[in-house]
Parts: C-alpha cells; sequence; structure tokens
C-alpha cells in the first residue's frame, strides 16, 4: 500500500471500538486515535504540535526513523529542525561507546527545553536501548525522558505514543518498552523519505555472525528476511512514487532469504527488483566476504541497474585477526574475492570499513592490514578505532591495546586510505558519468550536487528542476573527495 492508501485504511478504522489485536491495523487505531488528539491541539495551541528526529549511527537507523517519522507525519506532527520541539527522539547507535556519549551528552541539553515547555515528550530507541545497563542509568539520571522502547518494536511507536499522550494515569511515568528478540516483521506502516527519488529499503533484519567485537547481534537480534513478494511491492510503490534508485539493506545482505520458507538467494532477489519497470538503480549494503557468491559476482556483471559500487568490509588484514575477530575469510580469500570482482567490473568502486587496535593487534598484523590497503587501492574506507563493546568476546580478551599505539597506526592508515583515494580519483577526470542529482548545492544555489554509480559526489552548475534526474556530467576536476563537474548536453 501507499501512504494514500495507508492513510485511507487509518480513516476507515473504527476507533469507539476497543483496539485490534492485529498488526497493522491496531497501529492504524491508534494513529487515528492521535490524529483526533492532535485536532484538539491544534485548537488549544492555535499551531500543529512539533517533531524533531534525531538519528545516529548506520543506514539501517536512517530507515528507521524514516519509518517514525512517517507515522509522525500521518498524525499530523510537523517536523521541526531544532530540539526545542513538542516531542524529541533520539534514534541511537552503539556500535561504538562515542556514538552513546553523544546521547547522554544532548539528552543533558533537553532538560532545558522540557523546563520551557512542561508537556514536551523525549523519546529514545534504537541500539542503545537494548543494552540493560543503559536502560538503567537513563531510569537513574535522565527523568526527563518520557519513553523508551527497542528496535524491535518501532512498529509499535503510535501506541507507545497514545500511551502517554492520551492515557493520563501515565502520564508522569516513564514507559519502557524493550524486546529483546523477535521474529515478526509488521508490514504496511507509512513511511517518510528523506529524499523524493531514492530510499533505502530493508531486505532483512539482524545479524548471526557475532564478529568477536561486535554488538550488533546482541541488539538487532537474530536474522530474518522479509519475503520477496513483500520488498516487490514495497519497490514498485517506491517507484510509482517517484524514486529512481533504491538501496537493499541489510546487516549481510549476501545471506538474505536462507530463513525464508521458499529460501531464494540474494542474487535471485536481485533480478527480481531489476525487472521492476521504472527503477534504474539498485544499490545495497552490507556485504559479508564470507557469504559473496559467484552467483552474485557473475550477476554484478551482466545487470543494467545494479551500481557500480561494492562495499566489502575488511576489518583487518591479518589472517590471525581475522581468526579472532570470527570472520571465516583470511587476507587472501579477500584478495581473491576482490580480483573476481574487478574482472567481473572492471571500474567498480570498492570500499570497506577497517577495525584499528583489535585487543592483541601487533604491529605484524597492522601491516597486514595496510598491504591489503595497498593491494586493493580502495576508493574510500571508514576506519574506526576499535570500542570495546560491553558483553562481546572481545571486551574481556587481555592485551588491549593502549591509545596512543593505536592512534599512531590509526593516523597512518587513514593518512594511506585519503592518498589513494584520492589518487585513484584523478584518474576519472575528464570523463562523462550518469550522476542522479540529489539536491541544490549548501554553498552555491547555482549548483546542484549529485552521485555517481559509483558513488561518488559531483557538484556542478545548474538548478531544482534537475533534481531526481539522471544526467551526464563531465568530471572535469578531483577535490579528494568529490568532483567539481558540468552538465553535458545528452
Ligand atoms: N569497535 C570499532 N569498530 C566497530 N565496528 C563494529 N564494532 C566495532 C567496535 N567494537 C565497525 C566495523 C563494522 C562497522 C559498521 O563498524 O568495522 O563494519
Ligand atoms: Fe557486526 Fe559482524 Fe554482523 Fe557486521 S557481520 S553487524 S560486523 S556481527
Amino acid at each position: 500500500m501507499n501512504y494514500k492508501e495507508i492513510e485511507q485504511a487509518v480513516s476507515d478504522i473504527d476507533i469507539t471500538l476497543p483496539p485490534p489485536e492485529k498488526e497493522p491495523e491496531r497501529q492504524y487505531y491508534f494513529i487515528s486515535k492521535l490524529r483526533e488528539w492532535m485536532n484538539q491541539k491544534k485548537k488549544e495551541k492555535g499551531r500543529s504540535l512539533t517533531c524533531c528526529v534525531n538519528t545516529f549511527g548506520c543506514q539501517m537507523n536512517a530507515r528507521d526513523s524514516e519509518k517514525i517519522l512517517g507515522i509522525l507525519n500521518m498524525i499530523g506532527y510537523e517536523e521541526n529542525e531544532s530540539e526545542d520541539a513538542d516531542l524529541v527522539i533520539f534514534n541511537t547507535c552503539t556500535v561504538r561507546e562515542n556514538a552513546n556519549l553523544k546521547v547522554y551528552g544532548r539528552l543533558g541539553q533537553l532538560k532545558k527545553y522540557k523546563k520551557k515547555n512542561p508537556e514536551m515528550v523525549t523519546m529514545l530507541c534504537g541500539c542503545m536501548m537494548q543494552e540493560k545497563e543503559v536502560v538503567e542509568k537513563i531510569k537513574k539520571s535522565y527523568r526527563n525522558v518520557d519513553i523508551i522502547f527497542g528496535t524491535h518494536n518501532i512498529f509499535k511507536f503510535a501506541e507507545l505514543l497514545a500511551m502517554k499522550v492520551l492515557d493520563r494515569a501515565d502520564s508522569k511515568k516513564m514507559i519502557i518498552d524493550v524486546w529483546e528478540d523477535t521474529t515478526e516483521i509488521v508490514e504496511e506502516l507509512p513511511i517518510e523519505r528523506k529524499y523524493r527519488f531514492k530510499s533505502g529499503v530493508n531486505i532483512m533484519f539482524g545479524c548471526n555472525n557475532f564478529c568477536s567485537y561486535c554488538i550488533v547481534p546482541y541488539v538487532r537480534g537474530r536474522e530474518r528476511s522479509r519475503e520477496p513478494e513483500d520488498i516487490i511491492a514495497e519497490i514498485k510503490c517506491l517507484v510509482a512514487d517517484g524514486v529512481v534508485e533504491v538501496m537493499l539493506l541489510g546487516q549481510n545482505v549476501n545471506s538474505y532469504g536462507k530463513n525464508l520458507k521458499n529460501p531464494i538467494s540474494f542474487t535471485e532477489l536481485l533480478r527480481r527488483v531489476e525487472a521492476i519497470e521504472g527503477l534504474e538503480r539498485i544499490r545495497f549494503m552490507t556485504s559479508h566476504p564470507k557469504d559473496l557468491s559467484d552467483e552474485l559476482i557473475a550477476y554484478m556483471g551482466e545487470s543494467k541497474k545494479l551500481c557500480k559500487q561494492m562495499h566489502l568490509p575488511l576489518q583487518s588484514g591479518s589472517d590471525r585477526l581475522l581468526k579472532i575477530m570470527n570472520r571465516h575469510y583470511t587476507k587472501e580469500d579477500y584478495l581473491l574475492l576482490v580480483d573476481k570482482i574487478r574482472k567481473a567490473v572492471p571500474d567498480i568502486a570498492i570500499t570497506t570499513d577497517i577495525i584499528v587496535g583489535f585487543p592483541g593487534e601487533t604491529e605484524e598484523d597492522f601491516a597486514e592490514t595496510l598491504d591489503v590497503v595497498e593491494k586493493v587501492q580502495y576508493d574510500s574506507a571508514f576506519t574506526f578505532i576499535y570500542s570495546k563493546r560491553t558483553g562481546t568476546p572481545a571486551a574481556s580478551m587481555e592485551e588491549q591495546i593502549p591509545e596512543e599505539v593505536v592512534k599512531e597506526r590509526f593516523d597512518k592508515l587513514l593518512k594511506r586510505i585519503q592518498d589513494i583515494a584520492s589518487d585513484k580519483a584523478k584518474k576519472d577526470v575528464g570523463k562523462t558519468v550518469d550522476v542522479l542529482v540529489e539536491e541544490k548545492n549548501e554553498q552555491d544555489e547555482n549548483f546542484v550536487t549529485g552521485r555517481t554509480s559509483q558513488n561518488y559526489v559531483v557538484h556542478f552548475p545548474g538548478d531544482e528542476s534537475l533534481i531526481g534526474k539522471i544526467v551526464p556530467v563531465k568530471l572535469c576536476e578531483s577535490k579528494g573527495f568529490y568532483y567539481m563537474g558540468e552538465m553535458v548536453n545528452a
């Protein structure tokens, strides 16, 4: 169903009856009730209530925030950039410690807004909330928080908000609803996209890999795939609504479909997505090197719609560390995979994630990582300083690496990655490539900004009418991480 059809379903719900048991009708019921409440508030205040959704972390969280905004929009909230809003939500990330610290800092700042506006509602959700210690700390030290929910029950957002604002008896209590895991996937809820012409699409949730440093499997639960029919229906709806590019999202898209009643491979799913008329570009992330199949590589060579971009997290180049990290591939396996991918798609951009300072990392281990970086010549890479996550096997490993050693390695790696990326980008200067125009340039309103198939950013002279279109652009100058270009008449 598209947004309009869901809106109709919400309007058709009879709110004089008790709430239905079945989802998503149950949520339609609460959205409908909250709409009525919003109309009263509008009369009282002479304006709509405002909301501000702050997102931390990855593409999964960004997509979850679009789901929350979809529901808020349907209730009648108006979006506000500032946290001085009637409803403030932090959709949190906990993959590294500093993501947690940022949230506590921001929560402290909210206190002043709540003093000014006692009716303000504060909500916390996302990965951090799946950790018991975090919820305990918030209960103790951040009494200004009204509602806490987790990664598994975002679909219940309207119901939780209704408990807070409609049920007076509960109005002072902190509402906490965090589930440990779920197999439930609720379809047909409204989603508010950030971009009109491109969208993320969840194809699966959770992760079964348990890399020894990573908290994701503990906070996002076991891997579960959406039914291909639901994914295709969603993408068809998006395309009918103007979307030309989709990013298929999962922690490990290469194992998509394994747990379905009628299992299908990720490549088969891609074939079905590619067949959707009107859809022009397909991206996906993230791929785990251990599960990337020859079938997929061959398909990447044939496909007309798959973008020439592959995010392939390395984490470390040392076989010894890869084993302790529980990654199930060696440096050699990884390099072989890169070779195969480049053979199939010669001009593909390969990007990666690398962790520096994993417990016990020696100079030799680090040298192996640098060696892979030299050999692969990444187009870009996210580099992370290892962060100890309580509950993961790596957190209790001896030989945590001193900060100064890690910092030195990190700086060295980052410099090398940047130099390689910037040299590589120079090679494409002079080429004309297709660019999907995404927005007006922030600095100069006579320019627009878009992305190439390889996911490089290009700025070039143009106006708003180009937004959402794919146009040929000559890459005139490389600025390291982006290009300055010129549109070419097709
Ligand atoms: N410390 C540092 N980086 C981490 N990542 C995951 N867990 C940790 C951790 N504990 C990185 C990995 C992953 C990316 C999303 O975050 O590189 O691919
Ligand atoms: Fe974390 Fe590994 Fe799963 Fe990626 S594959 S989310 S790094 S456990």
